[in-house]
């Protein structure tokens, strides 16, 4: 959703508010699922005992939390956006986590922490924000040798895609390419691929179109004035039109890169 959200023409203040509203008590900001993070997960094999995690672009931290509950270290879910945080944080409060997840505010782009500090970066849905390559590029250096790099990212499962969705690719996210493109950049990119998979279809049906569009109707009857938040929903209806019609040409990929232990 937030692909084709960026291009709404307005502050981005308002659109983050209004992305808050339509996403209230809805369980992710994405497509994912529980199943799909500890599978990923389970392909870093060599984590040490109690890993150093970063989330990055955790939103509300669907993925933290499956993370907090399969692993030991500490965990550190950074987004941007303070609105996103704040339902997080006490959710972690509540469940007792505290202790072993830390929140904090960061861009993406200039994350505040020391080199070689962790041993896991998880992504889900946010590389795209930066791109691949940069993503791949800025974040190797927090990594530890031997370190894990997760990121699900949005891609062509096919090179014939329909008209009309090309076009809504090319306007919204024109760095989209397809796995093998995506897997030949980040080894030229001096990473090592573990592996990488689909996420499966229920992943975005049931875990987060279908809470969304549940939410929608209220959506709009709490904002019936608002000709902005009455655009959020049209644009996200039509972003799921575009999934139920075509998705077997697109979708999410979860890429398990590593950093090699012998490198600078
Ligand atoms: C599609 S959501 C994915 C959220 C979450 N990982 C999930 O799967 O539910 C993308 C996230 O990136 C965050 N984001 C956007 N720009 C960012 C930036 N420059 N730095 C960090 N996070 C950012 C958004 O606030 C949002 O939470």
């Amino acid at each position: 959703m937030f692909h084709i959200l960026t291009k709404i023409r307005m502050q981005e203040e308002r659109l983050v508010e209004l992305l808050v509203d339509l996403h209230s008590g809805l369980p992710r900001l994405g497509p994912g699922s529980k199943e799909s993070t500890l599978k990923a997960l389970a392909m870093c094999d060599c984590l040490p005992d109690n890993p150093d995690v970063l989330d990055i672009g955790c939103g509300c931290g669907a993925q933290t939390l499956v993370l907090a509950t399969a692993t030991q270290g500490q965990i550190i879910a950074t987004d941007l956006f303070p609105e996103f945080l704040a339902p997080l944080e006490s959710n972690i409060r509540e469940k007792g986590l505290d202790g072993h997840v830390r929140i904090e505010k960061a861009d993406m782009n200039t994350l505040p922490f020391p080199e070689k500090n962790f041993d896991l970066i998880w992504s889900e849905g946010a590389i795209y924000i930066m791109g691949f390559d940069n993503g791949l590029t800025n974040w190797r250096r927090l990594l530890r040798p031997g370190g894990y790099l997760v990121i699900s990212e949005v891609v062509w499962f096919r090179r014939d895609p329909p008209a009309e969705l090309k076009t809504f690719w090319e306007s919204n996210y024109p760095a989209i390419r397809s796995i093998v493109e995506n897997i030949e950049s980040a080894k030229a990119l001096g990473w090592s691929l573990v592996g990488n998979f689909h996420l499966p279809d229920k992943a975005w049906s049931q875990q987060y179109y279908l809470p969304l569009q549940k939410r929608i109707p209220d959506f709009r009857l709490e904002n019936a004035d608002d000709v902005d938040a009455q655009s959020v929903a049209d644009m996200t209806e039509y972003e799921i039109s575009l999934w139920e019609r075509f998705h077997e040409y697109y979708g999410y990929e979860f890429f398990i890169l590593r950093r090699p232990e012998f490198t600078p």
